[in-house]
């Protein structure tokens, strides 16, 4: 983990998260990509601009607070676990065990999934049962996760914000409102708003660099969008059906069900819409950094990105609302090797940087 100093913490993640370069200092970083008061980031990319809520307006001095935030396992429970901790650079900024395991040791039921381009998501969580990025922050906080307990998170917001170091930054960014759990989860969303990946080798490929990809990852590619009709569901830019749509598209793929009892299923957006045909539908994951993020799957039950592509162009796992998308392909084993090569060209460029924190 590398450590850098609070204040050159914010032009270097946005320097890595746009892919624009490894050097601390931001030299010759697009200065428009930089958010000044209520400009989003990644306007100038194929993802569009980062939509932000008028009830939040960005600032460079809030992402800078929400970052360290990010980092800082003092808002755990038992100080063992910050939001890092499960979406952390070496898994993709995913979770490297199949299932997470919270503060307090609590055993979760579902992986982590990969963070990037979570601003643009209209949805959280595999269910979707979350509807904002500030509301999923309490969510994370105050439950399992952090296992903080959500009528704990505004004394525990005060406990941080007495932190020589935090207690400025506070004052300085929400002024009287303070330390709270609300102005800490509007500070820790305003940080993932700047979590963007737009600049994958596919994306240079995509704006006319013909070299971007291999001849196998330009089959990929074709296979994706044709033959394996990957791209049904998981849509480019984002790899993904969700971010199009207001509450998120959610499919019965067969994962989580084999060799469990039907009662003991997890059964995903069912939860939360109370809809039959959404038993044990989860939400379709963006692809973009993929490769980099084993395991797979709501459950994390797929070790290799190769399995979890053969899992997907196959017929499924037979149960009562596995949707008709799921099919067997047909697709020869250079096939599968080409759309794993194809994904890996989804790889993001940027990591997440542990900023110095205060009084730590
Ligand atoms: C113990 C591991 C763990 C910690 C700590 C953790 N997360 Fe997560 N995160 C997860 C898991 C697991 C999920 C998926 C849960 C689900 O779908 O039910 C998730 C989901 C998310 C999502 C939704 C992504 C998506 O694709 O829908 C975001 C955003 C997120 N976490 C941010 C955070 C933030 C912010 C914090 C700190 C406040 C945090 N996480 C702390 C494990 C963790
Ligand atoms: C019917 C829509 C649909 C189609 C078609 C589809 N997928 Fe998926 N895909 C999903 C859903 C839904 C999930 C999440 C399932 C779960 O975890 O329960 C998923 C998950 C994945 C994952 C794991 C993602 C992660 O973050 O763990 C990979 C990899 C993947 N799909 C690749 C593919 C490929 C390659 C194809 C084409 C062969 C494909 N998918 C076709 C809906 C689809």
């Amino acid at each position: 983990m590398r450590y850098v100093p609070v204040f050159f913490a914010f032009s270097l993640v946005m320097v890595t998260a746009c892919g624009g370069g490894d050097s601390a200092s931001g030299e010759g970083q697009d200065p428009a990509f930089l958010p000044t008061e209520g400009a989003a980031p990644g306007g100038g990319g194929p993802l569009g601009a980062v939509p932000v809520p008028a009830n939040n307006p960005l600032t460079a001095a809030k992402v800078a607070l929400g970052h360290q935030l990010f980092f800082d396992a003092r808002l755990s429970a038992d100080g063992t676990r910050s939001c890092y901790s499960c979406h952390q650079n070496e898994d993709g900024n995913g979770g490297a065990l199949p299932t997470a395991v919270g503060a307090l040791d609590r055993q979760l039921t579902r992986h982590s999934p990969v963070i990037w381009n979570v601003g643009y998501m209209p949805t959280f969580y595999w269910d979707g049962r979350s509807g904002s990025l500030e509301a999923q922050a309490k969510g994370a906080w105050g439950g399992g996760n952090m296992g903080v307990g959500a009528d704990n998170l505004d004394a525990k917001a005060a406990e941080i914000g007495a932190i020589p170091g935090y207690a400025e930054q506070f004052e300085a960014v929400f002024g009287d409102r303070g330390a709270t759990a609300e102005t800490v989860a509007e500070a820790i969303a305003s940080y993932e708003r700047t979590l963007i990946c737009d600049n994958t080798r596919y994306d240079r490929f995509m704006s006319g660099d013909q070299d971007a990809l291999s001849e196998q990852e330009q089959s990929g590619l074709e296979l994706f969008n044709g033959k394996a009709a990957c791209a049904t569901c998981h849509t480019a830019p984002f790899f993904s059906a969700q971010f199009a749509t207001e509450g998120g598209i959610y499919y019965n793929v067969g994962i989580g069900v084999a060799g469990v009892p039907e009662d003991q299923v997890d059964v995903g957006r069912m939860a939360v819409s109370e809809l039959p045909e959404d038993w044990a539908a989860f939400k379709v994951p963006s692809l973009r950094n993929i490769a980099a993020s084993a395991p797979y799957f709501h459950d994390g039950s797929v070790a290799s990105l190769e399995q979890a592509v053969r899992y997907m162009a196959g017929p499924g796992v037979a149960n009562k609302n596995l949707t008709p998308l799921i099919m067997d392909r047909g697709l020869t084993d250079t096939e599968v090797d080409a759309l794993v090569a194809f994904l890996g060209s989804l790889t993001c460029p940027g990591e997440l940087v542990a900023p110095e924190l205060p009084g730590g």
